[in-house]
């Protein structure tokens, strides 16, 4: 029998969006518990260092550029893991946040290129992924949930309604392969403290309510490494997701993140707001 360090052993996954934040996490753990991973993002850079870096740490590792708004892309990228040999967890991570802002000002491409990556890609990696899973009747497809997956978040449209989309698309791909030896899985990891939440681009006259998003990042925000560590439960069970949101976790986290310190000033997460000119006529500078 494998030791608990080994129970992916034989299998390969694909994480997309796994160059840096969650998705990086989520591949290095898989790595770590035996499968053979294979990188990607839209950086071929980006994608080299990170390869590199799990290398070092003794994984099984390939990677390739991989904008998931694009099929080809995407299509090359399962192609990539298959010539390892097989396909047997696929990750839809990829994500983008947009413009903080009302809907009524939202820039039509930041709003495009959000669907673009949230929508489109979830679709393009489950579009490759669940052919070659049902051909061989087995399969772990993980889609990744986020803030809005439940019900609406002003100010947010265009990121909140995408993750609500992929609940419901994951929910829809989850009857369909249900008797199939496929597992579809939806996963929301909670706040976690990477690039998406610590760069935020807002409209004019909105970036003083996100004043409030250290002190929240501050008492449950979690390093990527722990927010990616249910993943394993997830691909090695028939679990439909997994939820951060439970009300002993948020309370517990709170809690220790408060007696950490990571509430006071001198230890909240760099917070880095861009503001852009917005045509809102109800703007409030
Ligand atoms: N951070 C949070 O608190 C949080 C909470 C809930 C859910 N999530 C979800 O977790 C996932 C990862 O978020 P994160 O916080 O780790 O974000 P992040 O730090 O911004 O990392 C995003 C990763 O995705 C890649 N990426 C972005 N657009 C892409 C595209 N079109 N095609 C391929 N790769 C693309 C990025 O690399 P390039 O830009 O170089 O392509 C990067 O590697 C997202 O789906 C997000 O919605 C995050």
């Amino acid at each position: 029998m494998g030791s608990q360090q080994d129970v992916l052993r034989g299998r390969v996954a694909v994480v997309t969006g796994s160059t840096r934040g969650l998705g990086f996490a989520m591949a290095r753990l898989l790595g770590h518990q035996g499968a053979a991973v294979v990188l990607a993002s839209r950086s071929d850079v980006d994608v080299a260092a990170a390869v590199e870096r799990l290398h070092a740490e003794g994984i099984e590792v390939s990677g390739r550029r991989c904008d998931t708004g694009e099929l080809a892309d995407v299509e090359a990228l399962r192609d990539e893991a298959l010539s390892r040999g097989t396909l047997d967890i696929w990750v839809n991570n990829a994500g983008t946040s947009g413009v903080f802002g009302p809907t009524a000002s939202t820039p039509v491409d930041d709003f495009t290129r959000v669907v673009r990556t949230n929508i489109l890609g979830t679709f393009h990696g489950s579009r490759v992924a669940l052919p070659v899973f049902l051909g061989q009747g087995h399969g772990d497809l993980v889609n990744v949930y986020g803030q809005g997956d439940h019900g609406p978040v002003a100010l947010q449209n265009a990121y909140a309604s995408s993750k609500r989309w992929v609940r419901q698309f994951t929910e829809t791909l989850r009857l369909e392969t249900k008797g199939t030896g496929v597992r579809v899985h939806g996963m929301n990891p909670g706040l976690v403290v990477t690039d998406m939440l610590g760069h935020v681009t807002s409209q004019r006259g909105y970036e003083h309510r996100l004043g409030g998003l250290q002190v929240v990042v501050g008492l449950w925000g979690q390093t990527p490494d722990d927010a990616a560590r249910p993943l394993v439960d997830l691909v090695t069970s028939d679990a439909a997701e997994f939820k951060f949101l439970s009300k002993t976790t948020l309370v517990t986290r709170g809690v220790r993140n408060v007696l950490a310190g990571r509430l006071r000033r001198a230890n909240r997460m760099p917070l880095d707001v861009t503001v852009m000119d917005s045509d809102d006529p109800d703007r409030q500078d």
